[in-house]
């Protein structure tokens, strides 16, 4: 089973990701757990070019540098620990690529990242994505004290146009879980875990 999730930046995605870990493992499922851009050598070294803020890069040579990174980790990591039946969730998938390169860069048409996210992914699609809702004022009021990276610092319109990205696809996507991300931990985590418990058990009964 694929667990993707996504928001823009600050809407607490690694504190849940943890929290759905711990209790699955706890079920006695295998729970590997990846971020984007990231999760092999290769993705990593590319992560370090993409957030490097010293650093200038043509959008579309970032769009191109993501959906490298991805390729490398559904080919060496996701595929085959599908294969054995682990449940492999996401720190972030395609979805983040329409939203910040097609909607926040508007690096090439929507239809375009569409057919790239195809190739990067071989075709794999999640079973559920857990979309966490911020608004960009709290999700930049959140994370104001924190370093800024290359994608950070692309200032209040782009974080605006790739939230609205997220939103578009949260209407369009019939796998995306909308969450209120600003409701407390705990009720958060429990209303993952329910979405979660209902799918696994939809797909022993398939
Ligand atoms: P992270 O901070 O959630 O690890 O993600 C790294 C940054 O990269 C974050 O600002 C979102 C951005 N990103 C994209 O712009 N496109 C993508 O396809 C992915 C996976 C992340």
């Amino acid at each position: 089973m694929l667990i993707t999730f996504e928001g823009i930046d600050g809407s607490g995605k690694s504190t849940q990701i943890s929290l759905l870990k711990e209790e699955l493992t706890k079920r006695g499922l295998r729970v590997e757990v990846f971020r984007e851009p990231g999760g092999t050598d290769v993705s990593e070294m590319i992560r370090g070019m993409l957030l490097n803020p010293e650093i200038e890069i043509d959008p579309i040579t970032e769009l191109l540098l993501f959906s490298s990174a991805r390729s490398q980790l559904v080919a060496e990591k996701v595929l085959p620990l599908l294969e054995e039946d682990a449940v492999v969730i996401l720190d972030r998938f395609y979805d983040s690529t329409t939203a910040y390169q097609g909607y926040g860069r508007e690096s090439v048409p929507i239809a375009q990242i569409q057919q790239i996210n195809e190739t990067a992914t071989h075709g794999l699609e999640p079973d559920i994505t857990f979309y966490l809702r911020l608004s960009p004022k709290v999700a930049a009021e959140r994370t104001k004290s924190f370093e800024k990276d290359r994608m950070e610092q692309s200032g209040d319109t782009f974080f605006e146009r790739v939230y609205q990205g997220f939103e578009k696809l949260s209407q369009t996507e019939a796998r995306f879980e909308v969450i209120d991300a600003e409701k407390d931990i705990n009720t958060i985590h429990s209303n993952i875990l329910n979405a979660v418990t209902e799918k696994l058990g939809k797909n022993d009964t398939d």
